[in-house]
């Protein structure tokens, strides 16, 4: 398969194009099934057909990735007053196929000053947590390590220690580009330099505006975007373009 496009198409459709052992990191934010308006998903299934369904996608996610190679989810728990555990149900799922859960990131998002929901205010008759935080959940295939000619490692040293601690504060992205939920650029950056080496092919299956591809084409490595919506990767096509051009103005400066 060709890398380095935007592919718009049904995520299982079209990652049976991806040939097996190809891939050395998928990271993804699948649908949370919360009834977020996407333009061309229903994000509200039954809940067992959508496990169902996300299996299928796990799946080919092992299948797609080389030896060694890491699948970073960002997922969180949904509700308040009805908590869902789906990163509990992930996690057991990719346990089930046999993928070595390495880790887990707290992604601290510091939006506590928008606070509504308090359950019983001040008193413990039924208070509520404030999901202020999302998990990044690391796993591998196979094996632990990955790989690579250390020439293509390109972390700094300073990047390496603080990404090493496991709590990463990042504020949610504010340019939506006209989609519910982009990833921030940062904790797509970090993810990359830390689990992949220059030059690797990087998946995003459910890849939205693209953050997953301009971050990858930022940073050297080579991707694979797949989306169902033709409005989401139409963005896509046009964030990447955009630096595309703005790395060549800076080549010719
Ligand atoms: C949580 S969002 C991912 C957002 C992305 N991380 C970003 O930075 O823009 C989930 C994405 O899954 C896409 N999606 C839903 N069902 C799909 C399917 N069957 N095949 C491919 N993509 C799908 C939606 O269009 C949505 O953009």
């Amino acid at each position: 398969m060709e890398l380095n496009r935007i592919i718009c198409g049904d995520v299982l459709e079209e990652m049976k194009r991806i040939p097996s052992n190809s891939i050395h990191l998928a990271i993804t934010s699948p649908p949370y099934n919360v009834g977020k308006n996407y333009d061309n998903h229903n994000d509200k299934m039954n809940y067992k057909e959508y496990l169902d369904w996300l299996m299928n996608v796990w799946r080919e996610t092992k299948r797609v990735l080389v030896s060694g190679g890491r699948f970073a989810m960002n997922i969180a728990p949904t509700g308040i007053k009805d908590f869902t555990p789906i990163h509990h149900d992930f996690t057991n799922q990719l346990r089930e196929i046999n993928m070595i859960f390495r880790t887990e990131i707290i992604w601290y998002k510091q939006t506590m000053l928008k606070r509504t929901a308090w359950g019983s205010f001040k008193s413990p008759a039924n208070p509520h947590i404030v999901p202020s935080w999302e998990y990044i959940l690391i796993f591998s295939k196979d094996k632990p390590g990955l790989q690579g000619d250390e020439k293509n490692a390109d972390i700094s040293k300073e990047e390496f220690m603080k990404f090493t601690d496991g709590v990463w504060y990042i504020s949610p992205e504010t340019q939506r580009n006209g989609h519910p939920a982009p990833f921030p650029e940062e904790l797509i950056y970090r993810l990359i330099k830390f689990y992949s080496y220059k030059g690797n092919a990087v998946l995003d299956m459910f890849g939205g505006t693209g953050t997953v591809a301009v971050v990858s084409h930022k940073t050297g490595r080579n991707f694979i975007h797949i989306d169902i919506s033709s409005e989401y990767c139409k963005t896509a096509q046009q964030r990447l373009d955009k630096i595309k051009n703005q790395h060549k103005i800076n080549q010719y400066a």
